[in-house]
């Protein structure tokens, strides 16, 4: 049957997703991926720098799970069906791992689900929470995936609040302010919309903003009032750069503090965090993520939508295990932590070197970058344009920025977790040649 006759057969939602791609990158990143550099092998081929996975520690989870599995005999609870928020045991593996590692409280193993990574847990959270027609409000630039992950399966509607527009308005400021809040709150409800639920990430996707304990408060407790959701997505919670080694500028440190420490201080309804073992340790693949609420009905619910969106027990039963050895744990966070400032010191240090404005990362695995000055047309064509040109000129793929939802054109997310240091510098190396001829034939 042809693919157009074949539309026929589905339901409007699945028209609707047989024709739109979850990510505009999606095709050509699998492009990237069938030529990847190889300094020996393939000296010319490309790095698609545009999807957040951590290559830097891989190899050292990849070992760790070897020897669980060699050294141990998979239990008998493995092969049958667990409780729908995940089996206990290994959640109160979690709940510890947590408490010691992530958020420096108590944390009970109640009130966390566990969901095939951190989409399942925001598909089936915005479920729960929120009804048809309601609204998200997100600070821009942000993940584009909350889009559909938010609200493909709940009709919940994505509001990107503008928090600025040049980068060095936040490097010295705040991404988000009770001000921006109350506008937003009295222009959705002009237009007859609920804003239901906050969204923060910290560190942040794109920009590694880290929001500090004061700024968390202020928004938690603007929440509470407004009976908004305030959700925190700590995703990548322990990837975080060591700003005092990073010389640029605007790297004053920011202490991370976890949301969880707030929720268990406000003991409020109303706020939520998310958490993924897919960035900090390096298994996106293995597809796990973690609700933690102390609200009992969102938990309740949270676990009876949970059934389509369950983490496979071998992969709990694995992470729990390696969650469970400390002589493991301690070294592997600082060693990540060291990886990561050294790969993105690297990078800032060459756009440093082409004048390209970008946000100082207190964490997680990205640049934001502002490549606005290179655009020939400021607008979406001409952002798509430069994004490609970049690509076919050096192998360098970026995320583009149009699902980021930012106001300003020609930023783009740059992942440098994404390739071995090595190749990262080779990378840098070919853009920065790039924009260095380009600065000189504009000159000549
Ligand atoms: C902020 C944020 N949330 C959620 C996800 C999705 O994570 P997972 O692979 O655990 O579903 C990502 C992945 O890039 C992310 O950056």
């Amino acid at each position: 049957m042809s693919m157009s006759k074949s539309f026929s057969t589905l339901s409007k939602r699945g028209n609707n997703l047989a024709t739109t791609p979850a990510r505009i990158d999606s095709e050509i990143f699998i492009e990237a991926s069938q030529n990847l550099y190889c300094p020996i092998e393939n000296p010319n081929g490309s790095f698609p720098l545009n999807i957040a996975e951590n290559h830097l520690m891989a190899s050292k989870i990849k070992d760790r799970i070897t020897l669980i599995t060699k050294n141990n005999a998979i239990p008998d609870w493995v092969l049958n069906y667990t409780h729908l928020l995940g089996n206990p045991d290994v959640r109160m593996e979690i709940a510890t791992f947590m408490e010691a590692y992530l958020c420096g409280c108590p944390i009970s193993h109640d009130t966390i689900g566990l969901s095939a990574g951190a989409s399942a847990v925001i598909e089936a959270s915005s479920f729960v929470l929120a009804n048809t027609g309601d609204v998200v409000v997100i600070p821009a630039p942000s993940y584009p995936m909350y889009t559909n992950d938010l609200g493909l399966k709940s009709d919940v509607t994505r509001y990107d609040l503008q928090t600025h527009y040049d980068i060095k308005e936040i490097n010295s400021g705040s991404l988000i302010s009770i001000a921006s809040l109350e506008q937003t709150w009295d222009e959705l409800k002009a237009q007859g919309k609920r804003f239901k639920i906050l969204l923060i990430t910290s560190p942040d996707n794109p920009t590694g903003y880290r929001y500090n304990e004061t700024e968390l408060k202020e928004l938690a407790h603007w929440c509470i009032e407004h009976e908004v959701h305030m959700i925190v997505n700590e995703i990548y919670a322990l990837s975080l750069i060591e700003t005092s080694v990073v010389t640029s500028k605007n790297n004053e440190d920011v202490t991370f503090s976890s949301f969880a420490k707030l929720m268990n201080e406000l003991k409020s309804d109303y706020l939520h965090l998310w958490y993924a073992f897919s960035k900090d340790f390096a298994m996106s693949g293995l597809r796990i993520g973690v609700v933690h609420s102390l609200n009992e009905a969102f938990i309740k619910g949270f676990e009876n939508v949970n059934v389509p969106h369950l983490v496979s027990n071998l992969t709990q039963w694995v992470v729990g295990e390696l969650l469970k050895d400390n002589t493991f744990l301690k070294p592997y966070i600082a060693e990540n932590k060291l990886r990561l400032t050294h790969s993105y010191k690297l990078v800032i240090e060459h756009l440093e070197k082409i004048n390209v404005p970008y946000y100082s990362s207190k964490g997680s695995f990205f640049v934001w970058a502002d490549f606005s000055q290179y655009l020939e047309e400021k607008n979406d064509e001409g952002e798509k344009q430069l994004w490609l040109d970049i690509y076919k000129n050096t192998g360098v793929l970026l995320t583009p920025g149009i699902g980021f939802m930012h106001q300003k054109k020609g930023c783009f997310r740059i992942v440098f977790t994404a390739v071995p240091f090595e190749h990262l510098e080779v990378s840098m190396h070919r853009m920065t040649t790039y924009f260095s001829n380009r600065n000189q034939l504009k000159s000549d």
